[in-house]
């Protein structure tokens, strides 16, 4: 990636500040970054601080002779294989949308003939306008790209919903994936054929560095006798897909494994288990931890006496199987003590309602966040390679597009390794 370079136009919001974040994280990445600043941006940030972290020069004005002589605006857009705007302001997007070139920044977005990625940051109302929602498909069918906004608390109080732009990790994170030409056309992204390679997401720097990160996945067997079991059909992929994204962020990583046919994700300690209390067991002797996923698909009864011998066919019928509940890993994980894991993420595989069922589960099951899905037969999640999910949080819901499972499982681990980092901000 080391020649790969980015134009990071930065618009006028309160979200500019992550922007240096995000010029950092892209230079550890071996990304290169120049920056063009809007009049807005600079009452948020100087282009003194941006011009420091990307150590090139800020570009701010159109007119400028001695900007123009030195590069002119045409160049700029064109020297950059992808240009990025972050914060994507209301204001900037629906200059994007009508083609307009009256300062810099959107006489460079309207010259350029490269990718573009849009950051959307402003107020949720702002967001849910008819004209910003018009202005925002209007640049999907033209081919621009998004991320976020993410859903959460905004920088004026009592404000919370759609707004909050994405964090600098998860935009890292599209952005390396466009320069890899792995994003096609934003409409016909659920046609597009190309897996992501097993790559480290995460750059140089490893967000869950000295972290300790337990996962659980797969099914479990539940013995009836010793040569039948209850099980289901979980394969295992997306949870293995999350131990090897946060082995990747740098994390010791325990993957508490039910029986699946997948191998042993790189630089991850995993403990085969068949039974629920056998998952229940390894996961607490894994304690403590910093981070628990629960992306197991428990089952949720056993067999209250597995018979030690195969049990006959006779002529009496079917035996009557009496089954008991399961233990709830997640829940006694969440439940804690002294051991709780700070961030403790469950999964909520649903048929029908899914959105209304994670909020429900999120409640009963005292976790920090759930990752819902929608696992009827027609979605092919079961089994499959991609997965299109809703991040529910006691602050929201954010509904991620349709990915492969491991960029859900990367921007799952991006997401707990700010969330971690927040904390350890604010302790
Ligand atoms: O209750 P339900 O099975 O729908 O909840 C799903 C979530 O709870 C998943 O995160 C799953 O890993 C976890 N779970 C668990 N132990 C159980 C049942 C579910 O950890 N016995």
């Amino acid at each position: 990636m080391a020649s790969k370079r980015v134009l990071l136009i930065i618009g006028g919001g309160i979200a500019a500040y992550k922007c240096l974040e995000l010029a950092r994280r892209l230079g550890e990445r071996g990304i290169g970054v120049r920056a063009v600043m809007t009049k807005a941006a600079q009452a948020f940030i100087t282009p003194l601080s941006v011009g420091a972290i990307t150590r090139e020069r800020v570009f701010t004005d159109l007119f400028s002779l001695e900007e123009e002589r030195d590069i002119g605006h045409i160049r700029l857009s064109r020297e950059a294989d992808l240009v990025v705007v972050a914060p994507a302001t209301a204001d900037l997007l629906a200059k994007m949308a009508g083609g307009h070139a009256d300062d810099l920044a959107s006489a460079v977005l309207l010259a350029t003939d490269k990718p573009v990625l849009a950051a959307p940051a402003m107020n949720p109302r702002m967001w849910q306008h008819p004209a910003t929602r018009r202005n925002v498909s209007q640049l999907k069918a033209d081919g621009v790209h998004f991320v976020g906004p993410n859903v959460g608390e905004m920088a004026e109080p009592d404000e919370a919903g759609p707004g909050r732009m994405a964090e600098p990790l998860e935009i890292a994170a599209e952005i390396e994936e466009l320069l890899e030409g792995r994003r096609s056309h934003p409409l016909r992204r659920r046609a597009d054929p190309v897996r992501r390679a097993d790559r480290s997401e995460f750059g140089q720097r490893r967000p869950l560095e000295g972290r300790h990160v337990l996962v659980t996945s797969g099914p479990t067997y539940e013995p009836i006798d010793p040569v039948r079991y209850i099980a289901n059909r979980s394969s295992g992929r997306q949870g293995h897909a999350i131990a090897a994204a946060a082995a990747r962020a740098g994390a010791r990583v325990t993957l508490v494994s039910g029986p699946v046919a997948l191998p042993q994700p790189a630089g991850v300690t995993v403990l085969k288990v068949e039974t629920a209390n056998e998952m229940l067991a390894a996961a607490l002797g894994a304690l403590p931890a910093d981070i628990a996923i629960c992306a197991a698909a428990v089952a949720d009864w056993r067999v209250a006496q597995a018979a030690t011998a195969k049990i006959k066919k006779a002529g009496s019928g079917a035996p009557k199987l009496t089954l008991v509940e399961n233990p709830d890993i997640l829940k006694r994980l969440a439940a804690g003590g002294k051991d709780r894991p700070v961030l403790v993420i469950g999964f909520a595989a649903e048929t029908e309602n899914v959105v209304q069922q994670a909020k429900r589960k999120l409640k009963a099951k005292g976790c920090d966040w759930i990752v819902a899905n929608d696992v009827s037969a027609a979605s092919g999640v079961m089994g499959g390679e991609r997965n299109q999910v809703h991040l529910v949080t006691p602050q929201g819901v954010e509904s991620w597009p349709e990915m492969d499972k491991s960029a859900v499982a990367e921007r799952l681990i991006a997401r707990a390794a700010e969330r971690l980092a927040q904390r350890a901000a604010d302790a």
